[in-house]
């Protein structure tokens, strides 16, 4: 595991788009694993205004979402797929069937019709999830429905002032993110700090998720203290 800690969290968005960029420009055909949060609210935007210079970043790249609630419609507010529109498609030139959100199972032949995921960041949760895979998931589980923990419905309360947190979600599994060839942990602030620090500790356990990223060959970390 590669790690890196930047000054601030504009530092690690600055970081985390340059990866992603020079990611593109290596491969224009780059399958994309992306995630949702407020961490990488920063890459995106910066992502966003590079592309608005450049002549067709995202024409031909593929994207998967790690992740999307249950049992609330696409357009919601609350939803990934308004997430994503809002902070990153709706300002590139991605083309709108080659961005791919988890439905059911057969999210993982769309990922392997589309050549596997190239390059997926990733964001941390409190608890040391990844997606939505909370502790205790096994490391060989795939696409799968999962019961959100109250811990994680209160961390992404904000996005439902109605109250209504989903109670389900849709995720990639661990084994799928592990398959992608390189991976991008982004963590920023001191609300990250105990997972980081359990994460550095190199103990793998399916009780930390995040842990799983020791057995993959190529993971990143990018942190920073402050927060997004
Ligand atoms: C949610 C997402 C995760 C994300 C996590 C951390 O639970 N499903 O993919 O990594 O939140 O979010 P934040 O970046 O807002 O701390």
């Amino acid at each position: 595991m590669n790690w890196e800690t930047v000054a601030d969290y504009a530092a690690l968005s600055q970081r985390a788009a340059a990866i992603l960029l020079a990611g593109i420009r290596r491969d224009p055909r780059l399958v994309l694993g992306l995630p949702t949060g407020r961490t990488p609210i920063g890459m995106y935007e910066r992502v966003v205004a590079e592309c608005a210079r450049e002549y067709h970043c995202f024409r031909d790249v593929t994207t998967f979402n790690l992740d999307e609630y249950v049992g609330i419609p696409r357009e919601h507010p609350g939803s990934y797929y308004t997430f994503m529109r809002q902070h990153l498609f709706d300002h590139i030139d991605i083309d709108a069937v080659n961005a791919h959100f988890p439905d059911g199972p057969a999210y993982e032949g769309q990922i392997a019709a589309a050549g596997g995921l190239g390059l997926t960041f990733l964001g941390l949760g409190g608890n040391g999830h990844i997606a939505f895979n909370e502790p205790g998931t096994p490391f060989t589980a795939r696409t799968h429905v999962v019961a959100l923990s109250e811990h994680t419905r209160a961390a992404n309360a904000s996005l439902f002032p109605d109250g209504r947190v989903p109670t389900h979600a849709i995720t990639m599994g661990i084994a799928t993110i592990l398959e992608s060839r390189e991976i991008v942990l982004l963590a920023a602030g001191a609300s990250k700090r105990a997972a980081i620090e359990r994460l550095r500790s190199g103990e793998v356990t399916e009780e930390f998720p995040a842990s799983a990223l020791w057995k993959h060959p190529s993971v990143r970390v990018i942190l920073s203290e402050c927060g997004a």
